[in-house]
């Protein structure tokens, strides 16, 4: 029993010799476990003669439960000061400054297409898709284009190789018209908004790659007055009431009569004259917004549309120019040069009322 007293004492020692929960696994295994010498010597109780089992029994179990006792409350202490070390080595100091993250914003022209789109599906308007490379067939001859019109061949067409397959970036988005009264039902009412290649000056009112929306109503009995409707709504659910439009007479192969769309500066409101000059339209009182008039029949004809039954109106305008002379953006480049201080600028686009 001596000795076993003289491991208890061992055990104990190194029970509070323990400076880590690591060491005290250690001092388990050599002073506690199933192998320790305590652990032995209760085992060796079964070898003693009988009457001296349960003496034996009772101070190898008395000296075995204050081992273990003190094994616990040094196991808890040295758990409570590695809890301690590891909250004060992962403590985050909510104080300290951070590095802002600048936020991404809504490019303007994408934020201006969603808007343009939203009030024509609000009306029950579909939107539109089509391909940047187009069949020359649809940019040109389908919109009456004649096989000699200038437009063609003007230097800002850029036609794709090989030449033999009539293919180019489209020049506008007015294609589109054909490629959807080709494939869906009449009536048909469509916007389509996408980007269109001329090989143009890149300068501050040019960009060799910009974005046009194109609009495309065939029913029964539209015409003229419809087409005024439609973007006088488009204009003033864009700018606001009270905001002025007018047709000017002009020409388009794909239609008949034809128009081009101002609408009143927004700067000046038309009060602008030799005495009082307006940079934003150059002292016209108007801004040139878009192309539009009643749908050409032999356009309808070509996608084998009976022309006595169906009419319809088409209209196109330039979405960089609408956000440009909307919020007074003065530099076109600013679009595309991926500043990323330029778009956050927009805010939701609040265009001007
Ligand atoms: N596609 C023409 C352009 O790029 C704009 C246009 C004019 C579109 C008249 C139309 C339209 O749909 O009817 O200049």
């Amino acid at each position: 029993m001596e000795s076993v007293e003289d491991r208890a004492r061992e055990a104990l020692a190194a029970i509070a010799a323990a400076s880590s929960l690591a060491e005290l696994a250690d001092v388990k295994a050599a002073h506690i476990g199933e192998r320790s010498p305590i652990a032995l010597a209760n085992r060796a109780i079964g070898a003693l003669p009988p009457e001296q089992r349960k003496a034996a029994g009772l101070e190898i179990g008395q000296v075995r439960a204050r081992v273990s006792e003190a094994f616990a409350a040094r196991e808890a202490e040295l758990a409570s000061v590695a809890l301690d070390e590891r909250l004060r080595s992962e403590a985050v100091d909510v104080t300290l400054p951070v590095t802002a993250q600048p936020m991404g914003a809504i490019h303007p022209v994408t934020a201006m297409i969603h808007k343009m789109c939203d009030i024509f599906i609000a009306m029950g308007w579909e939107v539109a898709d089509g391909p940047e490379a187009e069949a020359e067939w649809l940019n040109f001859d389908a919109l009456n284009f004649t096989p000699d019109h200038p437009a063609r061949f003007l230097s800002d067409t850029l036609f794709l190789d090989p030449p033999e397959h009539h293919k180019l970036l489209r020049t506008q988005t007015s294609p589109v018209q054909m490629r959807t009264l080709l494939t869906r039902d009449l009536p048909l009412y469509i916007v389509s908004p996408g980007k269109v290649y001329r090989a143009d000056e890149y300068d501050a009112t040019h960009l060799p790659v910009f974005h046009q929306l194109e609009g495309l109503a065939v029913d029964k009995g539209l015409g003229m007055a419809d087409l005024r409707g439609t973007l006088d709504h488009l204009a003033r659910s864009l700018f606001g009431e009270g905001i002025e439009t007018r047709l000017r007479p002009h020409y388009f192969p794909f239609t008949e009569p034809s128009a081009e769309i101002d609408v009143r500066c927004f700067v000046c409101k038309g009060e602008c004259g030799p005495d009082r000059p307006c940079r934003t339209c150059k002292s016209e009182g108007w801004i040139e917004w878009g192309g539009c008039g009643v749908v050409n029949p032999r356009v309808l004809a070509a996608a084998g549309i009976d022309t006595d039954v169906w009419s319809g109106f088409a209209f196109g305008m330039g979405i960089d120019r609408t956000v440009m002379f909307s919020t007074g953006a003065r530099d076109l480049r600013d679009f595309v040069e991926g500043d990323m201080r330029f778009a956050p600028l927009f805010g939701r686009l609040e265009v001007a009322a």
